[in-house]
């Protein structure tokens, strides 16, 4: 499908990656690997994507103009989203005009990007199980959607990622101050929002699905193991696998997941976020990119979620089993401040299978992820200490 050719040079097979953080420094990795040429583009520079690829542009991807422009000078032949921010309608006008291939499609990372399109599609079109959910426009009109849903609840702006702007609703008193939250985090629409009743699950995992050739030669659904993970403020900070599951619940995740992802289309990889009680699952939300719950398969798989969908945007074929109970733990900035260190790495990587990735982000912000632990163990437990110990090791330090 795609001839692979030689980097600067007119045999390169180019890549644009839209969003240069730590899961697009790994993509970015896989593709260098396979000697693609690849071109990062973020809105800041020195993104850790950009610190991997050949060159790398400093543009708003949220600007439809200044994003056409840049694919137009650079023509590649493939244009792989990292993020939601993207003026995703450009993507649709890139991918009609035949400018590159969107990865997966245009559409999925429109409807991605809007809770409310991915919310419709999955509840309303694929008649998949959801929580209770209603939109609305005004502190008024919230009010009455949560009188019909109920409390507790969560609350979201409908154009939000990695928890912004979202609170859980328990009393009328907090009614208001979740609305102005929501004003205050969302990324663009300013003042819309979804409310959804709370689902009392077991747990919840991160359905990675990869979207391949297959030996077939057309397109085949592909499954990882389960990833179980702990959120805190709409943000991951541990994840492992394989997560446990009763049987009926795998094949109801999987389900699930093989009807959101046919229906989104492409090739790569999703992360399709699923709610477990009991036999019982409810989707949640899906990313049609790597997931961050993810980096654990940097040392659970053969190939990582990354190389998966490095392989699967090339038309490669993929291999998505697990290879050994692992798990991952987050290191986060816990300072504000440009150019940070990081000591005690070396005491950190004296636990016993672990190992590290330090993202190298410019600058450093409390609650900014600035590196992961991952461990494997004899079972999630023991490798979730493992990758707990080994993140609790490294400090965070000013640079100078
Ligand atoms: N309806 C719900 N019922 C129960 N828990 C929920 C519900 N909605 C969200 N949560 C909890 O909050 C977490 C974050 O929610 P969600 O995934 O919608 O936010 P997000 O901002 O998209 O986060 P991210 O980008 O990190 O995935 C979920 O993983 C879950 O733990
Ligand atoms: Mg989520």
């Amino acid at each position: 499908m795609f001839r692979f050719g030689t980097p600067n040079s007119s045999s390169a097979l180019r890549v644009m990656m839209l969003g240069c953080g730590e899961l697009g420094k790994e993509v970015v990795i896989s593709l260098q690997r396979l000697g693609c040429e690849v071109i990062a583009v973020d809105r800041y520079a020195g993104a850790p994507a950009m610190q991997v690829a050949h060159r790398a542009h400093v543009i708003d991807m949220t600007n439809g103009a200044a994003l056409k422009e840049l694919v137009i000078r650079e023509q590649p032949h493939l244009v792989v989203p990292e993020i939601e921010a993207i003026a995703t309608d450009m993507l649709v006008e890139i991918e009609r005009e035949k400018l590159a291939e969107v990865i997966p499609t245009a559409r999925a990372t429109q409807l991605t990007m809007n809770r409310e399109g991915i919310r419709r599609l999955a509840a309303e079109t694929l008649g998949l199980p959801t929580s209770a959910y209603r939109f609305a426009d005004s502190l008024e009109e919230m009010q009455a959607a949560i009188d019909a849903i109920g409390y507790p609840c969560f609350i979201k702006p409908v154009m939000s990622s990695s928890g912004k702007g979202q609170s859980l609703v328990r009393t009328p008193e907090e009614v208001k101050p979740a609305w102005d939250y929501a004003a205050a985090g969302g990324r663009v629409n300013q003042g819309r929002v979804i409310v959804e009743g709370m689902i009392d699950f077991d747990y919840e995992i991160t359905q990675l699905t990869v979207r391949a050739v297959g030996a077939s030669g057309h397109v085949e659904t592909f499954f990882c193991d389960p990833i179980g993970h702990v959120q805190v403020k709409g943000d991951y900070v541990e994840s492992w696998q394989p997560m446990p599951m009763s049987q009926k619940a795998i094949e109801r995740s999987r389900e699930i997941a093989q009807a959101v992802t046919e229906n989104l289309g492409g090739r790569g990889i999703f992360g399709v976020e699923l709610f477990v009680k009991g036999d019982e699952v409810w989707f949640s939300e899906v990313s049609p990119r790597p997931h961050d719950t993810g980096l654990v398969t940097l040392c659970t798989q053969r190939q990582s979620e990354f190389e998966l969908h490095a392989r699967a945007i090339l038309g490669l074929p993929v291999n998505t089993a697990c290879s050994q109970p692992g798990a991952s733990a987050v290191i986060y900035g816990g300072l504000e401040e440009k150019g940070i260190a990081f000591e005690g790495v070396a005491h950190a990587l004296q636990v016993p299978d672990s190992d590290l990735r330090l993202f190298g982000k410019p600058e450093s912000f409390t609650r900014r992820r600035m590196g992961v632990a991952l461990a494997t163990g004899q079972d999630t437990d023991d490798a979730r200490k493992k990758a707990k110990e080994c993140a609790s090791r490294v400090q965070p330090v000013r640079g100078h």
